[in-house]
């Protein structure tokens, strides 16, 4: 997730395209550039947030420009790569948000006609691209262009000579917003609604001409479409926000695009890209803190089932301290902020052991991916809400792709049992969608039980992480009590605290632990606690032993964590809100965790 922005119109173009930018820096702030069209094409760019580009940049002269600010996923956040990035004269310069991924293949080709590039982003081939094509003006040649490419994209670009942007979007968001004698472009209504409230919403496929005094969008085919604004009420603090009330809520809804995002360029063919060559583990030790530690738990049962490999799961300030074993295993350390001390100090005993390292992070570029042999990035964008929500299910795709490529190396995992979970990992963005359109129902049913000072979350197998993930995230941003356990559990001591204060919520899928679930379900009603019970649709089984149930479409049951988490994400989101609770920023935690 990146933030770009354009401007066309008679006021000078730089201190406005700051302006917006700023206002998009929740999409990212690894590094940030600007160009704009004056006499020359002048550009400049900045390692860091927005603040370092505008103390740093010289005075720029010219009413039309773009800019950017980055949240890398291909290429770390340098000054190289950070946008606008142009062809080999500079003449042309784009920004773009979102993933080429066929990228490799049109840089050989290009590098082969002799392009030379300079930076190691998958975004520069566009900038070549459009230059190899610019022959009958802007719009021709990104039309040109946008045809070669695969993935998801939303490009804003200008050449020497030319005073207007062309932007062009496929799956990432677009929006041109109108003035007086000047037009506007951004990711996100945000960035502009300080200067209008007049939008238009760019459609995937299309391209769109802007300048001081036009805006013209051509469909796929080049024909002229013409499409009336639509006004925007939102106050600009809403709007930062996308028009949800907390981020966590807005990160919530936008685990489709990032488990798609994680996706991409990753299961297309065959086999999946190897993020790895190295197939002599016997064994993998996954280490991490708090929500990427339950990411792990999941990884554990996942590996386990397709590559049958021996895992182990440990928390990374307990790994430091742990005697050293003597096998030698694959350690992968899971963190979405790659800062977090306990886990980089992990990192390098893991070193210092002689194993082998690999890091799931969400920051390209963060301490932890400097510090290990390979790194599987999710992305899932700039999370700001302090309680994870899409790093973990983008860290649970990673656990898929993790599983399947040591499946694939082991033989554990037939290409054609592959080919099926290539099936059901494209439909999780849709299984999670199919989530968040029942959020009123998981709305009524959280406020009902929104005054319980205690709460247990059970599962078992594979979802049993998601317990222990669901009790974390309610009692991190609701203040509730809760507490996650294996089912099978409970008669062992917690059974005790079971009574009509404390309602029990239950993962029971259809599989093979779903008979013993319903016994389960059976031991705590029968000590008076309402059961709030999770299940597949058609389970008609399920309300004859639960108070109140919500159902989720079946899906095989190794990928029901994905949409199960959500489910309790929206579960734990609307009883800190009844609650009144500050869901941002809950008391006494940090987004990212620096000390020991
Ligand atoms: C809970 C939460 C924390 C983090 C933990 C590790 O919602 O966000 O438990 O998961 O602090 O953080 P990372 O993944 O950045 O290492």
């Amino acid at each position: 997730m990146c933030g770009i922005v354009g401007y066309a119109g008679r006021r000078g173009a730089q201190p406005i395209l700051l302006d917006c930018l700023k206002r998009l820096e929740y999409r990212g702030y690894d590094s940030a550039g600007i160009a704009i069209v004056g006499k020359e094409l002048q550009l400049f760019k900045a390692k860091g947030e927005i603040a370092v580009l505008e103390s740093t940049m010289p005075e720029m002269e010219g009413s039309v420009g773009i800019a950017h600010t980055r949240w890398a996923t291909q290429g770390k956040p340098t000054t190289e790569n950070a946008h606008p990035l142009t062809d080999c004269s500079r003449k042309v310069a784009i920004v773009h948000n979102g993933i080429i991924s066929n990228f490799m293949e049109l840089k050989e080709g290009l590098l082969r006609s002799g392009h030379t590039f300079s930076s190691e982003t998958d975004t520069e081939v566009f900038a070549h691209l459009v230059e190899a094509e610019l022959k009958d003006g802007l719009v021709d040649a990104v039309s040109k262009a946008i045809a070669k490419i695969e993935g998801t994209y939303a490009f804003a670009v200008v050449g020497e000579g030319h005073d207007e942007i062309v932007a062009t979007r496929r799956e990432s968001p677009l929006v041109v917003g109108l003035g007086e004698g000047e037009n506007f472009l951004a990711s996100d209504v945000t960035a502009l609604l300080k200067y209008t409230n007049r939008m238009v919403y760019i459609r995937d496929g299309e391209v769109v001409r802007v300048t001081a005094d036009s805006v013209d969008i051509f469909d796929s085919k080049g024909e002229k479409v013409s499409r009336e604004a639509e006004k925007i009420t939102w106050n600009l603090e809403d709007a930062e926000k996308g028009g949800y009330p907390h981020f966590m809520l807005k990160e919530i809804y936008e685990q489709p695009e990032a488990i798609h995002d994680s996706l991409l360029g990753r299961i297309e063919g065959e086999e999946s890209e190897p993020f790895f060559q190295d197939n002599r583990f016997s064994n993998v030790k996954i280490v991490a803190c708090g929500t990427s530690y339950h990411a792990g738990l999941v990884g554990k049962y996942i590996i386990e089932e397709l590559a049958r490999i021996p895992t182990t799961v440990q928390i990374s300030s307990e790994y430091r301290y742990s005697p050293v074993a003597r096998e030698n295993p694959l350690v992968v350390l899971i963190t979405q902020s790659g800062e977090t001390a306990d886990t980089l100090g992990a990192a390098r005993e893991a070193k210092k052991r002689g194993n082998k390292t690999m890091s799931i992070a969400n920051v390209v570029g963060s301490a932890i991916t400097r510090e290990v042999d390979y790194t599987i990035y999710t992305r899932a964008g700039p999370e700001i809400g302090v309680a994870a929500t899409k790093t973990f299910t983008t860290q649970l795709v990673a656990m898929y792709l993790l599983a399947m490529e040591l499946g694939a190396q082991n033989k554990t995992l037939t290409a054609q049992a592959r080919r099926s979970m290539v099936g059901t990992l494209r439909n999780l963005p849709r299984a999670v969608q199919d989530v968040l359109n029942q959020a009123r129902v998981i709305e009524a049913l959280a406020n009902k039980y929104s005054d319980a000072r205690d709460m247990f979350f059970i599962g078992r197998s594979i979802n049993y992480p998601i317990a222990l993930e669901g009790a974390l995230k309610t009692k991190e941003i609701s203040y509730v009590h809760g507490e996650g356990y294996p089912a099978g559990e409970l008669k062992h001591g917690p059974l005790a605290l079971i009574s009509k204060e404390s309602p029990v919520v239950a993962i029971a899928v259809r599989d093979h632990t779903y008979e013993k679930m319903l016994g389960n379900i059976s031991e705590v009603s029968a000590r008076g606690s309402p059961v709030i019970a999770i299940g597949f649709e058609g389970d008609t089984e399920l309300s004859k032993f639960a108070d109140d149930v919500i159902r989720i479409r079946e899906i095989p049951p190794i990928f029901s964590p994905v949409p199960i988490i959500v489910v309790l994400q929206l579960w734990a989101y609307y009883i800190a809100k009844a609650r009144g609770c500050p869901i941002d920023k809950p008391r006494n935690i940090a987004k990212t965790v620096t000390v020991e």
